[in-house]
Order: structure tokens, then sequence, then C-alpha cells
């Protein structure tokens, strides 16, 4: 085992206590951005930061408190609210000085409110896309039914599966990312089709009652 993966392993358990009392405080805790969330995202992130030699423990530390503002507004620009919420915990847990503005950078800059140009590091880059990642494939299917269905229509969501995969920065993800970006896509376009000839049916059918 090298310095770098026992370093970042040595933050995990503290990163954990922290989300969770974290999350106990927030006043509307966001299921899909929970901790199984947090766990999918750090395998990602881990696996690209060996790949791409990025400091993991400002990765693992990005990756559990990049979402702690989502807890607390219902929006999609949270990276401002998670990044203020995170500086407090990365004192308690005494993370290296050194190393907390990279990791706050990151989180600042993780949602798509932001734009490419201002993820000026590699973990940013890495957080961003291993984050959006989670937002396809069957994984996604279930988080975009969980948070918008019913609620907003289905070409909302179709329109943000693309910006999703249209907004990834590095290459590697894209391979990583791209048979899951086809069947979120693929999913929804047909639950649309579906669900459009239902109505048809309904429609015609009232028709033909009439006449
Ligand atoms: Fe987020
Ligand atoms: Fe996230």
């Amino acid at each position: 085992m090298d310095n770098q993966t026992t370093h970042w392993q040595h933050w995990v358990s503290m990163l954990e206590k922290e989300l969770a009392a974290e999350m106990l405080k927030a006043p509307s805790p966001s299921e899909v951005h929970a901790k199984d969330h947090i766990l999918r995202v750090l395998k990602r992130c881990i696996r690209l930061g060996e790949k791409l030699d990025a400091d993991l423990e400002v990765l693992v530390a990005a990756v559990y408190l990049h979402d702690l503002g989502r807890h607390y507004i219902d929006d999609i620009s949270h990276g401002a609210l998670s990044a203020q919420k995170s500086a407090p915990v990365l004192e308690r847990i005494n993370f290296p000085q050194e190393k907390r503005d990279a990791v706050l950078h990151a989180i600042r800059v993780h949602d798509v409110s932001a734009a490419p140009q201002d993820r000026t590091t590699i973990e940013a880059k890495i957080l961003y896309d291993a984050d959006k990642i989670d937002t396809l494939g069957v994984v996604g299917v279930l988080r975009y039914i969980r948070h918008f269905y019913g609620k907003k229509p289905i070409d909302f969501m179709i329109d943000d599966i693309d910006a999703r995969w249209e907004g990834l920065t590095l290459p590697e993800t894209r391979n990583i990312a791209l048979n899951d970006y086809t069947y979120i896509k693929d999913y929804f376009t047909q639950l649309k089709k579906e669900l459009s000839t239902c109505a048809q049916f309904l429609s015609h059918a009232n028709e033909e009652d009439a006449r």
C-alpha cells in the first residue's frame, strides 16, 4: 500500500461521522445526495484520481463534504454553501491546512452553475465528472425518478441528462460514462414515448365515444 492510499483512507471514518452529524443537523436532508451517493462518487474519484495522479486526500474530503449545502437548499447552485459548511468540518478534523483551499475549491465549483473554466485543478474536474456520472445509468434513473418524477416533465429530465453528459470535462470520464449515458437517455426517451401513446389512446377513445 503506498502512502497516498494510506493517507486518503485515514480520513474516511472521521468524514463519515461528520457527514452523519451534518445530515442530522440539516433542515431538509436530500435522499438522493445521501451516503450511498457519496460512496459511489468516492469510488469513481479514487479510481480516476489514481489514474490522473491527483491528490487523493483532497479528493476524499471534497467527496464527503461536497453536498452538505444540498441538505439546506433544494438548488443546483449549492457548491458555495457546501464550501461554507465544509470549512469548519476541515478545521474540526484537523485536515492539513495547506490542502484545505484545494478541497474548498473543488466543492465550490462542483455544481453545474460553475463554468467549466472555473474548475482549475485536477481534483475539481474529477469531482465534477464523478458526481455527474452518478446521474447516469441505472442509478441515474432511480435518482431522477426519486427526485423529479411527477414534479417535472420528462423532457426536463432528458435535457438535463444531455447537459450533464455534454458538461463532462475529462476524456477518461466520457469513456467510463458512455454506456450509462446511452442507457438513461434511451430509458427516458422510451418512457416519454409510452406515456404519450397512452395519452393518445385515451383521447382517440374519447373521440370515438363522442361520435
Ligand atoms: Fe452537488
Ligand atoms: Fe453530489
